[in-house]
């Protein structure tokens, strides 16, 4: 079977001037355009295409992703758009480059409340928004989205930056949950208990916790098990060995979780083999790849999470829907700027 996979790297030019350059990949290959890291994917395209015979193609852009596809217009060979966070993929679908797709496959494999109604979009996996812990300096072991903004952590907590989409998605649920005023008042407490700037990835902050830079962080539980299994970088192992996951508001509304899906591109040029694609991602296999391999909750029902990820506890899901998270998205980044999230801790 073949199983070569073209990648291309991340790319910083922009935009418009892809209209000319766009990368040129036979016919009936499925070229994905992905938000996706490459390692995260990989194996599931492997699986693809060890099962199809269907060559992929990968082109991975960590910006810009729309506008790409919007320059390039009728000529894009986008197929498919993978990509993470609800709203990367209500934003897809609102600037025209995505189309429906009305499969019974994927209908029954995804249930309804993670896909868009009119077929424009898919969710995949989903991700809880968890409070990583010190196990030497925090004895407790549940805890509230809340309870982030009392002062008795003050100085203790780490976080990524306050506009990426991941901290974004967890505080347009705040503001879902408690209106705009209560969520600034404890965007404001969660900013004061900041031990630094907000900096790096999520990974970085169970790094700074090893360090004793903080007690607490706030990361995705996927990277728990990707730093738990890491053989290219083994002290990623140690970083995760530092921290236990709380699953926050466990006792009450439950954790916020987001989710990664697909779309179809408006101008596929493989249609038939990106839907065969995109079918593939949604059943048994590669789902079982993406708990396993990935280390995300499965969407198809009766899909199990990973032995790694059921030994962080059970989730508990938010059931807030998708679409209300979508919809206070631009108010949390408003938040975001006026509580100056990113400015670091003030007295
Ligand atoms: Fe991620």
């Amino acid at each position: 079977m073949r199983m070569s996979t073209t990648m291309i790297g991340a790319l910083s030019i922009t935009a418009t001037l892809f209209a000319s350059a766009a990368p040129v990949w036979a016919d009936g290959e499925v070229n994905i355009y992905s938000y996706r890291q490459p390692d995260l994917i990989q194996p599931l395209l492997d699986a693809f295409t060890k099962e199809t015979g269907i060559t992929t193609n990968v082109l991975f852009l960590d910006k810009g992703l729309v506008e790409r596809i919007q320059a390039e217009g009728a000529n894009s060979p986008a197929d498919v758009i993978l990509t993470v966070d609800i709203s990367r993929l209500t934003e897809a679908k609102d600037a025209g480059v995505t189309q429906p797709v009305a499969n019974e496959t994927i209908n029954k494999d995804i249930p309804a409340h993670f896909r868009d109604p009119d077929g424009n979009w898919f969710g995949l996996t989903t991700r809880g928004r968890v409070v990583y812990a010190s196990k030497e300096r925090v004895t407790e072991n549940d805890i509230t989205y809340e309870e982030l903004a009392d002062p008795k952590w003050k100085g203790k907590i780490c976080t990524r930056d306050g506009q990426h989409s991941y901290n974004i998605g967890l505080f347009a649920s705040m503001v879902a949950h408690h209106g705009e005023a209560e969520a600034e008042k404890w965007l404001t407490g969660l900013r004061n208990n900041l031990a630094k700037k907000p900096d790096g990835g999520d990974r970085d902050q169970a790094k700074a916790i090893l360090a004793g830079e903080c007690d607490l962080a706030i990361g995705n539980t996927y990277y728990v098990g990707l730093m738990m299994t890491n053989e290219k970088e083994p002290e990623q192992k140690e970083w995760a060995a530092a921290i236990k996951v709380l699953f926050p508001n466990s006792k009450d509304r439950g954790t916020h979780v987001n989710i990664s899906g697909m779309a179809l591109a408006k101008n596929a040029p493989n249609k038939d083999n990106a839907i065969k694609l995109m079918e593939f991602l949604s059943e048994g296999e590669a789902q079982k790849i993406y708990a396993e391999q990935v280390f995300e909750y499965p969407v198809l029902p009766g899909a199990e999470p990973s032995e790694i990820v059921k030994s962080f506890g059970t989730i508990k899901p938010d059931t807030l829907p998708l679409a209300d998270i979508a919809a206070n998205r631009k108010k949390a980044s408003e938040l975001v700027d006026k509580v100056g999230y990113n400015d670091g801790p003030q007295d």
